[in-house]
């Protein structure tokens, strides 16, 4: 057995058992481009302030390249015996370059260099997110160009509530991914500071420039104090909070979909190529992928509640317990990435079903509230208005026919206020030009224009 890098006051081995449940190499291996980094830009710092010589940071350097090299060819034998990542990176420098390699680790400690390599490796996945999120956007607002006329039937409790363009309820989403994708970048600048040289929990003796590694690992400062720098993860938990919001958005996204292309709405079909069918109904073609969002957006969720568990009861400086939040972190990216990418397939493969929807316009008295914004211009007080329109829909419900189809003279035996200019407000597509106030439904495509991609 191979002595540990710590094992200088040791005597016994770990058992088997204790090595295998607290090794983490078998996940955080995933971090190795940014220990990698990190270490870089630590040794030329010692170099760079004497502790350690211009050659041996040349030899860590080029070792380092090296074994970089071997990660990515996948020749680089991972052990679970060397614990983690870093330990076996270290370990690997040391086995190719010797002594100089027993240098790196001047002033640090794994406690800084885990959370520095976190925050890198977060801040990449951040950028990614922020690309699909754009692609989501775009697809979305796609579908709103393609449909741009649309009238499709707004629903509040599931209930028939008023007409809608289509676009502008696809680019509701596209609001909340822009919020989506606001708060990741705001958690993104807020974790963009260094841990590193903040070593154990106490900072270091030896003359070390912390602004320099910051510097060279494009952070905006080092942190400021050595303790909170270990021992903090909140950086995490709202990169997670931001991650669950987006997924719960997209979850939403995805039952609106679902329910949609059920046979009771119809309005939705969504092409074979984003569809599976059922190993028993030979007729089925159900829509899956979003189904898949929607459950997925569970475990994004999940993630997120284990690390605010995981936090909750640790005293400051870093604790053991701060490697478990590697997995969540991982899950809950690949996660959304995923559910991102999906979703953005699912929106370029669906078509809405223009004729179905049109015939069902007709149905639950959608031009109700702007029969009273008829009644509000005719000088009426509102709260009558909606009194005179009540009745009026309960005349239509009881001669099973439209507000439209009432005549003139059954609408004045109503409210005398009735005149024939009332018919401009009725029916779904007299309704829909109605609503004209800022951030309406009526203003065709008009917030669309904010978005530079549209093509
Ligand atoms: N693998 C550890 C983690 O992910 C690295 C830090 C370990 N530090 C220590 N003192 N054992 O948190």
């Amino acid at each position: 057995v191979e002595t540990k890098l710590w094992g200088g006051r040791f005597e016994e081995s770990v058992t088997p058992s204790v090595e295998k449940f607290s090794e983490s190499v078998s996940f955080d291996k995933k971090l190795y481009k940014h220990d990698i980094q990190g270490s870089r830009a630590h040794a030329s710092m010692l170099a760079e302030q004497g502790l350690i010589t211009m050659e041996d940071k040349g030899k860590i350097i080029g070792g380092l390249d090296e074994i970089e090299r071997r990660i990515e060819s996948g020749e680089f034998a991972w052990r679970a015996d060397r614990e983690d990542v870093h330990m076996n990176i270290e370990a690997a420098l040391i086995d190719l370059v010797g002594e100089p390699a027993k240098k790196l680790h001047t002033a640090r400690s794994r406690n800084d260099q885990v959370v520095t390599d976190v925050r890198l490796w977060c801040r990449e996945a951040i950028d990614r997110l922020l690309g699909k999120i754009v692609g989501l956007q775009a697809a979305l607002v796609r579908l709103a160009v393609r449909y741009e006329d649309l009238i499709i039937p707004g629903y509040t409790h599931l209930q028939r509530a008023q007409p809608l363009l289509l676009p502008h309820l696809l680019l509701a989403y596209v609001e909340q991914l822009d919020r989506d994708a606001g708060r990741l970048s705001d958690c993104q600048a807020r974790m963009n500071y260094c841990p590193l040289g903040s070593c154990a929990l106490a900072g270091t003796g030896l003359p070390i420039d912390r602004f320099a590694t910051a510097r060279a690992l494009g952070f905006t400062a080092p942190l400021r104090n050595s303790v909170d720098a270990v021992s903090d993860r909140d950086f995490l938990l709202e990169f997670l909070s931001a991650n669950s919001i987006a997924a719960v958005h997209l979850s939403r996204l995805a039952e609106e979909w679902v329910l949609w292309a059920s046979e009771e709405f119809g309005f939705l079909i969504p092409s074979d190529a984003v569809s599976t069918g059922s190993s028993i109904m030979p007729q089925k073609k159900n829509p899956d992928p979003m189904e898949l969002v929607r459950g997925k957006s569970a475990r994004v969720i999940g993630s997120l509640t284990t690390l605010l568990v995981l936090c909750k009861g640790l005293p400051q400086a870093y604790n053991r317990d701060l490697q478990e939040d590697k997995e969540p972190l991982f899950d809950s990216v690949d996660t959304v990435n995923a559910m991102l990418e999906v979703s953005t397939e699912f929106a370029l493969n669906i078509s809405f079903n223009m004729e179905r929807i049109a015939k069902s316009l007709p149905a639950g008295h959608l031009d109700a509230t702007t029969m009273a914004d008829y009644c509000v211009y005719k000088g009426i007080p509102f709260r009558t208005s909606h009194d005179i329109v009540g009745k009026s829909v309960a005349l239509a419900l009881s001669k099973r026919c439209q507000l439209a189809e009432l005549s003139l003279s059954e609408l004045r035996s109503i409210n005398p206020i009735f005149d024939e200019d009332v018919a401009n407000y009725l029916g779904a597509e007299n309704a829909i030009e109605r609503f004209q106030s800022y951030g309406s439904t009526g203003k065709r495509l008009s917030c669309t224009k904010k978005y530079g991609f549209i093509k």
